[in-house]
């Protein structure tokens, strides 16, 4: 089963009599290595106290779509841009309705039209209001929406009728949210990613780096691996746990890098560099550490091998997906990379936004290759890393 560690959740509660287990999903949830969020409506709040899920989940429970306090702090839009997965539970008939008609008219219904993440609803309703063929029908169009659809559980209800529409059971609910998350996209696939920066001696306690944290790598090893792929993470020094499933391989400097990466690339179907590398390395490094007496330090550099190029050229058949971190002219520049270091895509982003890109957990990115471009718009690392892998699985089919 996928794992949940790190994956961002908000539990949408809406006003139904399961709401109560609602508080029971979100324990789980986190249990599983998830961090959550609420979002209540406000027929919500007449089933469960607010400030029940609010001791559960360890933060404030979100609910007023126009209250500028809470817009303040993580408004509609960067809750939406914040989430993994959107878990609707219980979705009541009338909040399936309210989405399937892209109305706005509460934070929840905001946040769904709002995310680029996936979502998923537990409905619970009376057995006669699901067998309504309006219900049916909504169920349906969410379905060929993208939205996963759990349950309902069939049985006793709470109004004494019996049938379906009670909520699924939350083990069921988790175990089946969970599992979105592995889409088998690159099942059996061999993934090779650099991340990270690297670090070049000068002497033999200073180096020159640069401020990469990896996390867009490490993000991309954590989706290749829940789509099936066997990950290697080949990475530079940096401050992140390694995510689970992955092989990982620590490295400092580039040709440290270059070596794992041509040995690693031999194997590899799909070669992903998002590793800074750090262009040049001094000529020599001293042996000794460089006295700071002279006013002025004079270090001779070198040209470091560009891997990504090196790997490209020596390994033809491997899929290969540059990086491109522009602050000016980006899709020029990118399209001039994607030609020179030959590869079979480029992912471009603009570092002269401090919003996203380096040390930030948002990206936007455009998807540049021989015959298309494709603009990812703003969201978390971890869904622009989901919507990457499906991305590269999909022109990896294409091309196999
Ligand atoms: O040339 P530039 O550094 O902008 O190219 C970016 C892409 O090339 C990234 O995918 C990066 O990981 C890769 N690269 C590399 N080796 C280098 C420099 C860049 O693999 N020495």
């Amino acid at each position: 089963m996928c794992s949940l560690s790190n994956k961002r959740i908000i539990v949408g509660v809406t006003g139904g009599i399961a709401a109560y287990k609602s508080a029971e999903i979100v324990r789980r949830l986190q249990d599983r290595g998830a961090d959550v969020r609420v979002v209540m409506t406000p027929g919500a709040e007449e089933f469960i106290r607010p400030l029940t899920m609010q001791a559960l989940s360890g933060y404030p429970v979100h609910s007023g779509l126009l209250d500028e306090k809470a817009e303040a702090g993580m408004g509609h839009i960067e809750l939406a841009r914040w989430a993994d997965l959107l878990l609707i539970a219980p979705a009541t008939a009338d909040f399936m309705a309210t989405m399937v008609h892209g109305k706005a008219d509460s934070l929840l219904a905001a946040i769904y039209l709002a995310t680029p993440a996936l979502v998923a609803v537990a409905p619970a309703m009376n057995q006669g209001m699901w067998r309504h063929p309006a219900s049916l029908d909504n169920v349906e169009k969410l379905s060929q929406r993208g939205v996963t659809i759990i349950g309902p559980d069939s049985g006793i209800q709470a109004c004494g009728d019996t049938g379906p529409g009670r909520m699924e059971q939350p083990d069921t609910i988790i175990e089946q949210a969970s599992g979105m998350f592995s889409t088998g996209l690159l099942q059996g696939k061999k993934v090779v990613i650099t991340a990270g920066p690297t670090r070049e001696a000068l002497d033999p306690v200073r180096y020159i780096s640069n401020h990469s944290s990896g996390k867009m790598g490490y993000a991309l090893a954590t989706a290749a691996a829940d789509a099936g792929a066997d990950v290697i993470l080949i990475s530079g020094p940096v401050n992140l746990l390694v995510p689970d499933r992955c092989q990982h391989i620590s490295v400092v400097s580039a040709n440290d890098m270059l070596v794992a990466s041509l040995e690693c690339a031999k194997t590899a179907d799909i070669f992903i560099a998002t590793a800074a590398v750090a262009d040049y390395r001094a000529v020599s490094i001293s042996e000794n550490k460089i006295k700071s007496d002279d006013k002025v330090l004079t270090i001779n550099f070198e040209k470091n091998p560009d891997i990504i190029r090196t790997v490209a050229a020596a390994h033809k058949s491997a899929f290969m997906v540059g990086f491109a971190a522009e602050s000016t002219d980006v899709e020029n520049y990118a399209k001039g990379k994607l030609k020179t270091k030959a590869l079979d895509a480029i992912i471009a982003n603009d570092i002269s936004r401090s919003d996203i890109g380096f040390n930030s957990d948002d990206n936007e990115v455009s998807w540049i290759d021989a015959d298309s471009s494709i603009t990812f718009s703003k969201r978390s690392k971890a869904q622009l890393s989901r919507d990457l892998i499906a991305q590269i699985a999909g022109k990896y089919n294409d091309q196999h």
